[in-house]
Formats: C-alpha cells, structure tokens, sequence
C-alpha cells in the first residue's frame, strides 16, 4: 500500500486515489477485485486493478507504471494479465475509462484491441477532465 500510494501520488496528481479508496477496494472479494503489481527486485514499479461486476462486463479501474521504467513492457504485461482473467472468468467485454488528455494511455489500450466508444465529460474530479470510454470484446 505505501509503494502504492506513492506511485499514485506521482503518475495521477489531480486525481490519486486516497488510501481510504485503495482500502475500500483491498477489502473487495476476490471474486470482484483483481489487484496486481510488478516488482523488480523488492521494489514496486507498477500496478493494476479489474473490477467484476457479476454480469458479462469486467473494467480496468487503474494502471499505473513508475516513470523511470515506462516502454518496457510492464504495462502491457500487467493489462495483459488483466484481460487474460476476465476472459478465463468467462466475461464477456472489458472496458475503462482513460483521460482524454492521456495519448500514451490511449494508445496502449488501442494496440490492444480496445475501441473508442464514447466520452464522459467532467469525469475525472477535482480536475474535471473527460473520460474516454474503451472498450474490447472477448467473445
Ligand atoms: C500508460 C502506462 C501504464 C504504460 O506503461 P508502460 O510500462 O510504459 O507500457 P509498455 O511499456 O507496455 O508500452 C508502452 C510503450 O513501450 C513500448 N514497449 C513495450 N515493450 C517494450 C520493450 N520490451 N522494449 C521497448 N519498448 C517496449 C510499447 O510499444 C509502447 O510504445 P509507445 O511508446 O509507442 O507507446 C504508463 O505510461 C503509465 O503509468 N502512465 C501514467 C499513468 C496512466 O496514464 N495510466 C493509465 C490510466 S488509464
């Protein structure tokens, strides 16, 4: 939790989660959260969370790499192991909200097979930045 709290505060300034909020979400069943880091070493350099709602739909609700370590693949393998889960719980279509403002993110989540669907506007508080609404099919 410190690493991640950390991390947070670096990658997402306007928006980082609380440490109330990744501890409301820590306390989830496994069976509706999945949390992943990468760790070189004992050090924590990325993370990841999926949220399953129950129905066909499973959604990306963080991901995050350390700076230093950006293009390396880590954050390909993390979405990978997330999208990899949601199929093997037999969902039917992964989606997540990135913001507008984020073309590194964007395109990630576009050479995965991820479509632009849509825009929330003011999504993102207290920055007030839209959303853009992905998603992909997995059968
Ligand atoms: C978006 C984010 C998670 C991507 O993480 P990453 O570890 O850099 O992702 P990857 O390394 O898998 O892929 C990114 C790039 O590295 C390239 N790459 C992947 N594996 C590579 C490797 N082994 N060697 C060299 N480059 C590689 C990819 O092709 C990609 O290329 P690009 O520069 O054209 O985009 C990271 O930039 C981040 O944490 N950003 C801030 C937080 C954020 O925006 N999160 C998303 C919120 S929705």
């Amino acid at each position: 939790m410190a690493g991640i709290l950390v991390l947070e505060q670096e990658l997402f300034p306007e928006d980082a989660w609380t440490p109330e909020m990744f501890a409301a979400e820590f306390a989830q069943p496994p069976s509706r959260r999945l949390y992943l880091v990468a760790e070189e070493g004992n050090a924590l350099i990325g993370y990841a969370g999926m949220m399953f709602t129950g129905g066909s739909q499973a959604d990306v609700v963080t991901l995050a790499v350390h700076q230093d370590r950006w293009g390396r693949g880590t954050g390909t393998a993390l979405l990978t192991a997330l999208i990899g889960e949601a199929d093997k719980r037999g969902y039917e279509e992964v989606l997540l909200e990135v913001r507008k403002d984020n073309p590194r993110a964007r395109q990630l989540y576009l050479r995965h097979g991820f479509t632009e669907i849509g825009i929330r506007r003011g999504y993102y508080q207290p920055s007030g930045v839209d959303a853009v609404v992905m998603r992909k099919g997995l059968r």
